[in-house]
């Protein structure tokens, strides 16, 4: 079974692999393999789903095939945009998008929920951090926190107002594990896009795909995964990675859940591997910001 972390200082635990449910939000994924893929994360002690309000039906399948669970995970969503009616990051867009998550994934609360990347002149504003604590107070959500990377990222942990992050951190993206995130903040890390998108599976370049710019810097890098399949390499440094809670891989196949679960379980990458990592980020990758 995967072991769990306290998440931060949020009086939360999560296992530390989590199940990014972005991509059994998709509509040609068939809805008995989205059952499959959710109750198997939790039948493999995954204790962490992770679903945003714009992943398609993710939000509606987990409060279909798991709301006769939902004391066995903690759950994790993520909005404050894109709601008919309602300008983006209004206090508006903001309430009725708790109000749908809720009713989506049939919640009477939802435990982490995080803005969803609104970039720092939001934040400044500080009104959408109100109302997220007026959420908590109303006992709707638990935790309140923001989803994003870079500056918009740093403004957010610097101003107090959350419990949680959500960001990339993976083998070819660690401005935020960096620049950020770090051991003894309290707050609850989540990694998002731990296994870098999976650019290895492309032989050529993936243009226009969301893993074209992690294809690149993985050429770049030129990293071995010696003896370890490149999937538990990647996972292994960002579940491992100083400051993380949970490290949220995104899959529609349950064989590629029960791999990673596997994965996770080897422990932290060897020392000579890490070693290779840093001295490979140092060579190339200082520079670069992360991937939004
Ligand atoms: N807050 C945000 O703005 C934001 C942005 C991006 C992601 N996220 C969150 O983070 C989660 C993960 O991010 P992500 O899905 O973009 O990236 P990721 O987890 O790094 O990579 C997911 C990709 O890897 C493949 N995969 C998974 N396990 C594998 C394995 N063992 N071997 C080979 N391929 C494997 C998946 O395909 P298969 O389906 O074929 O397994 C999928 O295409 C998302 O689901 C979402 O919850 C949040």
């Amino acid at each position: 079974m995967l072991s769990n972390r306290k998440f931060g200082d949020t009086g939360l635990t999560v296992s530390i692999l989590g199940l990014g449910a972005g991509q059994i939000g998709m509509s040609d994924v068939p809805e008995s393999v989205a059952s499959d893929v959710l109750n198997g994360a939790l039948d493999l002690g995954v204790t962490l789903i992770d679903t945003a309000a714009s992943y398609g039906l993710s939000e509606e399948r987990i409060g279909r095939h798991l709301s006769h669970r939902r004391d066995e995970f903690v759950l994790s969503t993520k909005g404050g945009q894109a709601i008919h009616g309602y300008p983006d990051w209004s206090v508006g867009s903001l309430s009725a998008s708790i109000e749908q998550s809720l009713r989506r994934t049939r919640s009477e609360r939802i435990d982490i929920y995080l803005l969803h990347s609104c970039p720092v002149e939001v934040l400044r504003r500080g009104d959408l951090q109100d109302t997220l604590d007026q959420a908590v107070a109303a006992g709707k959500i638990r935790i309140a926190g923001y989803s994003g990377d870079n500056e918009h990222l740093a403004f957010a942990v610097d101003s107090g107002r959350f419990a949680a992050i959500e960001t990339s951190i993976n083998i070819a993206d660690q401005w935020n594990l960096r620049h950020v995130v770090g051991p003894g903040t309290g707050l609850g890390v989540i990694a998002k896009r731990p296994i870098a998108n999976a650019p290895w599976r492309f032989a050529e370049r993936p243009s226009g795909n969301y893993a074209e710019l992690y294809w690149q810097r993985l050429r770049e890098l030129q990293l071995d995964p010696r003896d370890l399949d490149w999937a538990e390499f990647a996972l292994r440094f960002s579940a491992y990675a100083p400051g993380v809670h949970s490290a949220i891989v995104g899959t529609a196949k349950l064989a590629n859940l029960r791999r990673n679960v596997e994965a996770a379980n080897h422990g932290p990458l060897p020392k000579a591997m890490l070693s290779d990592i840093e001295q490979a980020w140092q060579r190339v990758g200082s520079d670069w910001a992360s991937s939004t």
